[in-house]
């Protein structure tokens, strides 16, 4: 029955078949025989785009954006979108829905049995691993400021401030609120696909979009921030755009997106034949930016009424923005750092997917086995990004696990995945695999392929000797 179905599978598929991989996971067989799919369309963009709506969008989109002068650089970030994210997304979504395994084992069936293109699915479970672990540390902290906004911000500029540094200097609580977080997450997870994922998602995702569109307009229209909010966000000054500004948009397109570790691919393995694959990249990459737009619109309106300085860095929102919430009372800051908490949660969800398909599927274990110990595994590893205290030198100075794992996996793990996973379908999956996937074979799949073979690579090398501060046109100062 097995071999039926692999064969079945395999012909599909138009690859060579693999007869071994049914002796070594005999159970990631039958899941795959079995594999289930997402219950709706809707169900499906809503979860994927709650993986993609996350911290990225509302914590660091509207911060690097401050940083790097506004405009130009949303100009920049959209173009990024475009010829680099969307094209990684629907690559992701093509292996997935092609392989309908874990991404270790869609490289695999894509290409061979024992492939080496399966170690970027190994990456990806890896970088899933350590992303969640501090992911999960600063959604610890939103969930903190929710119960810290219920209780309202009091004292001067600088003691609110300071309440934030108190929190990430304080293990016990950081902890505490890690313990929180990973403990929803791995509580949804368990659920499965149907009933954890696509359910949660369902809920967080409309009510993330109602408090987001009461947040905007409470900002364009209650404050006297919004006029200047839309022309920082939208009108463009070039002048402040540098090479610099480049790659960290290129970057941050790849985080928002939640490309570069499988996270995609995961969930591109539970979609049936039906679903089209562009039309929803399309609708997933737009309703992220529109998010991340909004989120820049009632951050900012709000920063600008009270004259404060747009480019405050990490801290804006825990730092900057409860200086202005002490003003403006709870109604408006417990919903912003509900909403920050709903984001973080259906991001977390699809790391941890992500790890947990890849024991499911190849190494046979249950769903809940799989969940309860990665799960403590991958929260072990964030207790240590909590504890502020424990520094190791990285980088010529001493750092905290937090900062460290968020640098080595935004500016090498995921850029090199989304790079590999870029030139796999590219230059190695056949060209009818590709476009049957792809649901066409005319000028628009034609064009991504191009951009796909040349360059996507080329934008995603850049943002890597990037990281490793290899650029000869750029100054790396210590
Ligand atoms: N896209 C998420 C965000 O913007 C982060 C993420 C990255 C989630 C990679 C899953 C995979 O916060």
């Amino acid at each position: 029955m097995f071999l039926a179905v692999q064969a079945f599978r395999d012909v599909q598929c138009g690859e060579k078949p693999m007869t071994n991989r049914t002796n070594i996971q005999g159970a990631g067989q039958q899941h795959v025989a079995t594999r289930v799919h997402w219950a709706s369309r809707m169900g499906f963009i809503l979860a994927a785009t709650g993986s993609a709506i996350g911290l990225g969008n509302v914590w660091k989109f509207p911060y690097i954006t401050g940083v790097y002068g506004g405009g130009a650089f949303v100009l920049v970030y959209l173009g990024c979108v475009i010829i680099v994210g969307l094209p990684l997304m629907i690559s992701e979504f093509i292996i997935g829905r092609r392989g309908q395994e874990n991404p270790v084992g869609a490289f695999q069936r894509l290409h061979r049995d024992g492939s080496v293109w399966q170690a970027v699915g190994w990456l990806g479970v890896a970088s899933g691993f350590i992303i969640l672990s501090f992911y999960s540390v600063v959604a610890g902290w939103a969930i903190s400021y929710v119960f810290k906004s219920l209780a309202g911000f009091e004292g001067t500029a600088e003691q609110i401030q300071g309440q934030f540094g108190d929190l990430i200097g304080s293990p016990t609580w950081s902890i505490l609120w890690h313990t929180v977080f990973m403990a929803l997450s791995i509580g949804i997870v368990i659920g499965g696909v149907q009933k954890g994922i696509e359910r949660w998602s369902k809920i967080l995702m409309p009510a993330l979009l109602v408090i987001l569109v009461g947040l905007m307009f409470y900002g364009l229209f209650f404050t006297n921030g919004g006029t200047q909010a839309i022309a920082f966000l939208f009108n463009p000054d070039f002048s402040k755009l540098s090479a610099e500004s480049v790659l960290s948009a290129l970057g941050h397109a790849f985080f928002t997106l939640s490309l570069g570790m499988g996270a995609m691919i995961t969930y591109g393995s539970y979609m049936g034949r039906s679903t089209r694959i562009v039309r929803d990249a399309v609708t997933i990459s737009f309703l992220d930016t529109l998010i991340a737009l909004m989120a820049g619109l009632a951050i900012f309106s709000l920063v600008f009424s009270y004259g404060l300085e747009p480019a405050a860095g990490p801290g804006l929102i825990f730092q900057t923005l409860p200086v202005l919430f002490a003003e403006t009372g709870p109604l408006i800051s417990v919903p912003f750092f509900v909403l920050l908490t709903f984001a973080a949660l259906s991001s977390a969800i699809s790391l941890l997917e992500v790890v947990v398909s890849y024991f499911v599927d190849e190494r046979g274990w249950s769903r809940t086995k799989a969940c309860l110990i990665m799960g403590t595994l991958i929260y072990l590893l964030g207790v240590l990004c909590a504890t502020a205290s424990i520094q190791v030198a990285f980088r010529g100075r001493q750092q905290g696990f937090l900062d460290i794992f968020d640098f080595i996996t935004t500016n090498y793990m995921l850029p090199i995945g989304g790079l590999l996973t870029c030139l796999f379908i590219a230059w190695v999956v056949k060209d009818k695999v590709r476009s049957e996937e792809f649901g066409s074979s005319g000028i628009v799949y034609k064009t991504t392929v191009l951009t796909l073979k040349f360059i996507t690579p080329i934008a995603v090398l850049l943002v890597i000797l990037h990281g490793l501060e290899l650029l000869p046109f750029m100054e790396y100062g210590q």
